[in-house]
């Protein structure tokens, strides 16, 4: 199983980067998911995109063309030996160069950013799990303003989904101000007399490759659907609630601080989008 460090592929073992790196000592970098169906990566493009936004938003350049990221993630995810993976990237400002201070908040200069990815089986829901839901608690979304970053400093989002699992839970489910931001590591939609609402992309949540796919298939199939503020009593009420990301794909929260959503099921706006994302993702990548 081979990883990618700084231009070498080398196995996973071996890959070592300095205790002076940045995104060790400070958090100092971003980070993308990439789901990959029978070989093949799932809105490469899209996901390439948004590191661009999220290295922009920290001031760090790209240190690979939009061509070199994608023969890199290729060639990582053929060195595999297993078909559907998550490939994760993570780029950080470097480690400092001889001369620079070792530890420093004002960023280093000359120092190359560190450039790091492998791949992991992609484990996706059963249909069993799908049917069951899973339960979800809610928190005050106490991140930075800057949610839309992939920022690889995630305390805030860990100390959040934590709680969810302390409780057994699978998700916790922010709000800020009275509105419904996203997961701890997800996007949440409600349903409501079927229609599917969903926050729409702002500084306050990172808007989810998943996110935007659910959109375009609701658009596409003419599932009533709609973005715009989410109140916390929209949440409280809803009929259906979801978490959606690249690794949970399309989950029902059937329980929100133990009290049941709707019939307390995954109900059938949520059971006809999973039909239809299990679908899309057989036409585009498994053609
Ligand atoms: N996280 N919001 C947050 C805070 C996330 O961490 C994620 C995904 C999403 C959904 O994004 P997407 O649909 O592109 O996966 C929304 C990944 C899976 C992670 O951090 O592991």
């Amino acid at each position: 199983m081979s990883a990618y460090l700084n231009g070498e592929f080398l196995p996973r073992a071996e890959a070592r980067v300095s205790v002076f790196d940045r995104g060790f000592l400070l958090g100092d970098g971003v980070y993308e998911l990439i789901p990959v169906y029978s070989g093949k990566p799932f809105r490469l493009d899209a996901h390439l995109h948004r590191l661009q936004f999220s290295l922009d938003g920290i001031r760090l350049a790209n240190p690979l063309g939009i061509e070199a990221w994608r023969e890199r993630i290729l060639q990582l995810i053929a060195l595999q030996d297993f078909a559907d993976q998550s490939v994760y990237i993570q780029v950080t400002r470097g480690t400092p160069v001889e001369g620079q201070p070792l530890r420093d908040h004002a960023f280093p200069q000359h120092a190359p950013p560190t450039v790091f990815m492998f791949a992991q089986p992609l484990v996706t829901a059963t249909a069993e799990q799908k049917a069951a839901g899973v339960c979800a608690v809610s928190a005050v979304d106490n991140r930075w303003l800057r949610c839309n970053v992939k920022a690889i400093s995630l305390l805030a989002n860990l100390l959040l989904r934590q709680q969810a699992v302390d409780v057994a839970c699978a998700e916790t489910v922010m709000l800020r101000d009275g509105f419904l931001t996203e997961g701890a590591a997800s996007n949440i939609f409600v349903v409501k007399d079927g229609v599917l609402k969903a926050p729409p992309p702002s500084n306050l949540m990172l808007t989810g490759i998943t996110y935007d796919v659910v959109l375009e298939l609701a658009a596409r199939h003419g599932i009533a659907h709609e973005t715009g503020p989410v109140t916390e009593a929209e949440v409280r009420h809803a009929d259906e609630l979801w978490m959606t990301s690249s690794t949970r794909e399309i989950m029902a929260i059937v329980k929100l601080d133990g009290v049941p959503v709707g019939a307390g099921v995954p109900g059938p706006v949520a059971r006809r989008m999973d039909a239809l994302y299990q679908t899309f993702k057989q036409q585009v990548m498994r053609a």
